[in-house]
């Protein structure tokens, strides 16, 4: 079976067929620009953004009780195409955040039924909607309604085992004029444990007519190529695994030409933190979280694997300055370097 080339959601046109996960915490622009320059991916996603705060930030008496800097959709010129993704239960909400990110420039909305949070599923938000199917309707009919731009979903298969909703919300989805969902293979009740179901988005392509995304449990290339063989998918997303391994999109796409693929040596784990840190250093302002925490957060993702990498990780823990953090890094592999030559 061939693997498609590219994938279309209605305008918008992704190529490779393949796609860097929303995750919330990870997927900011600092990140999805390290994901931008290293190749191979399609298309990236915002983290989630509750519609509420889209339309708050947009200005209002809301506004003027912001804490923090409301960075979730900040994004730069050269990481189109890029989607948004929204979360929330109230349909208007949702439509006129919608027009927010359209007015933005973003290349598509997308729009979250997947989030297993507590704090979100008790608001009736994320997977909370699999339970409530004529929410979701009104939902994707507003949002619909309210944006010419490319709109999608992205689910989990059900709330749980006993409640599947997967083909159905497929079916809403299509019938609502979305161009696009992502399935996540687990139910809610899942979590992260236990594997995802693939059967499951395999049912999902053949019950609807627009692109289906496979997602779930895809952690190398050899597994993607499964995943789309196993499915017959049109796309394919990956989350977890780009966090530790950014170079994913890059190696499935060489592995797809070549039958292998090359792997990051320890220079190159050098390369990409410190050019993450320069990125976070330049541009620490543009993101929701901490600059030091995430150097500390990407630390330990980028060197799982490395030979002494736990060293790394427990001096970046005790570091107090973004200063100190690069030091460390740079001590570290420049000392591991040098003591492999
Ligand atoms: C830290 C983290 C944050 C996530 N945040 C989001 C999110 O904001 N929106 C969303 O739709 N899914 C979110 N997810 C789910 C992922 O997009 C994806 O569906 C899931 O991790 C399964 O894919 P994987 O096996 O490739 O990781 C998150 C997952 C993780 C691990």
């Amino acid at each position: 079976m061939a693997i498609p080339e590219r994938l279309r959601f209605g305008s918008l046109a992704v190529e490779p067929a393949l796609i860097l996960a929303p995750m919330a915490g990870l997927t900011d622009t600092v990140f999805r620009r390290v994901i931008r320059s290293l190749g191979g991916c399609g298309l990236i996603m915002t983290e989630f953004t509750n519609a509420h705060g889209v339309v708050a930030h947009r200005g209002g008496p809301a506004a003027k009780n912001r804490r923090r800097p409301f960075n979730y959709l900040h994004y730069e010129p050269d990481e189109h195409p890029i989607v948004a993704q929204l979360f929330g239960s109230d349909p208007e909400v949702l439509a006129d955040a919608a027009r927010v990110v359209e007015d933005a420039g973003f290349d598509g909305i997308d729009m979250n039924f997947g989030c297993p949070v507590k704090k979100v599923v008790k608001c009736n938000g994320g997977s909370g909607l699999l339970r409530d199917l004529p929410l979701a309707e009104r939902i994707l009919k507003a949002v619909r309604a309210a944006v010419a731009i490319p709109f999608t979903c992205k689910i989990r298969t059900g709330w749980d085992e006993d409640r599947l909703v997967y083909a159905q919300m497929g079916r809403l989805a299509e019938d609502c004029g979305l161009q696009g969902i992502a399935l996540h293979g687990r139910t809610r009740a899942q979590g992260y444990a236990g594997e995802a179901d693939w059967d499951r988005i395999a049912a999902l392509k053949q019950a609807v007519g627009i692109p289906v995304v496979g997602n779930g449990d895809v952690f190398s290339p050899q597994d993607c190529l499964r995943m789309f063989r196993h499915t017959g998918c049109d796309g394919v997303m990956i989350g977890r695994a780009a966090s530790s391994n950014p170079w994913i999109f890059r190696q499935i796409r060489q592995y797809i030409a070549t039958g292998r693929y090359d792997r990051p040596t320890e220079a190159d784990r050098y390369r990409l933190l410190s050019d993450y840190y320069r990125r976070l250093a330049r541009d620490g302002d543009k993101i929701s979280g901490d600059p030091l925490g995430k150097m500390k957060q990407f630390a330990a993702y980028f060197t799982r694997g490395v030979r002494n990498g736990a060293r790394l990780r427990k001096a970046i823990y005790r570091v107090r300055s973004q200063e100190e953090a690069c030091a460390a890094v740079s001590e570290f592999f420049e000392g591991q370097l040098g003591a492999a030559a």
